[in-house]
Order: structure tokens, then sequence, then C-alpha cells
């Protein structure tokens, strides 16, 4: 089955996108995970799914153990050329899992963004003021 490091495109590798084909791609790498859907503690569903785009963010957020990780060895088919995997095939499928690691992201630059637009509209008030009452008494009054 597994042949020195052939090169797969991502066309290649998508095809082999079902429970009794399945190839995924993590780090650049092309896995046949076929024999090992039935056996698979997260299920053979989330290998289905992660098939036909780039898994490595599905992959990593679930927190594989270095056992996984090593496991991952015995079903390494070869490498896909990175130049042909689609751009957003990624964010295409299963965005659950993707989604709880960019909130959180998203939350702390949201929270500074809500803070910048409470606290910039008051500065550039306090400022307007500050001039105003600066400039008056700073002007010799005529009348
Ligand atoms: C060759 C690739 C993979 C191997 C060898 C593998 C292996 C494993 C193993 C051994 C576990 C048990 C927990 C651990 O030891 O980390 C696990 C859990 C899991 N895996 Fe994978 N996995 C692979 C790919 C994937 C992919 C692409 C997904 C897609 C999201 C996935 C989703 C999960 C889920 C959801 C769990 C259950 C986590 C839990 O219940 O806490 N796995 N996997």
């Amino acid at each position: 089955m597994a042949s020195d490091s052939k090169t797969f495109t991502f066309d290649e590798v998508a095809k082999h996108n079902n429970a009794k084909d399945c190839w995924i791609i993590i780090n650049g790498k092309v896995y046949d995970v076929t024999p090992f859907l039935d056996d698979h503690p997260g299920g053979d569903e989330a290998l289905v799914t992660a098939t036909a785009k780039d898994a490595t963010i599905d992959f990593e957020d679930i927190g594989h153990s270095d056992s996984a990780i090593e496991d991952m060895k015995k079903y390494y088919v070869g490498d896909v050329d990175i130049n042909t995997l689609p751009a957003n095939v990624e964010k295409s499928k299963t965005p659950l899992i993707r989604e709880v690691g960019a909130s959180s992201n998203n939350e702390s630059s949201g929270f500074v963004v809500k803070i910048l637009q409470f606290v910039l509209p008051l500065l550039i008030l306090g400022f307007a003021f500050a001039l105003q009452y600066y400039g008056k008494s700073s002007k010799p009054n005529d009348s």
C-alpha cells in the first residue's frame, strides 16, 4: 500500500472520500484510513467528513494524543502537492470544530474593538470641550 513518498494532487486524494475508501490530508501528508474507520475512537463519520479537504486543523483541534499521532504513520501513503490545495476547502466542511477555536480569538479582539468604540468618541468629545474652554479662556474678551 505505502510507496516511497508518492505525491498526489488534491483532486486525486479527494476522490477517496467515503467509508469504503477514505483518505485524509493532515500536515501535507496523505493517510489511507480505510482500515482504521471501525477502530477510530472518534468514529468513522469524523474521518469520512474529514476527506476532500485539508483536515489538519480538525485533527489538531481534537488534541489527539501522541499515541494517536504515532498510529497515523501506519496509514501514511504519500504527500499532497500543496499547490493543488484549493484555498478554501477546509472552510467549506465541518466548520463546527474550527469555529470554537476561532471564536475565542475573535472574542478577545472583539472586546478591544468594543472598548475602543466606546472610549474613542468620549476622548474626542473631551478633547473638543477642552479646546473650546481653552480657546475661550486664552482669548481676550472683546466686549
Ligand atoms: C490518521 C488519522 C487519525 C488517527 C490515527 C486518529 C486516532 C485517534 C485516537 C487514537 C483517538 C483517541 C484519543 C487519542 O488518543 O487522542 C481519536 C479520537 C478522536 N478523533 Fe481521531 N484520529 C485521526 C484523525 C482524525 C480526524 C481527521 C478527525 C476529524 C475531526 C478526528 C476526530 C476525532 C475525534 C472527534 C475523537 C474523539 C475525541 C474525544 O472523544 O475526546 N480524528 N482519534
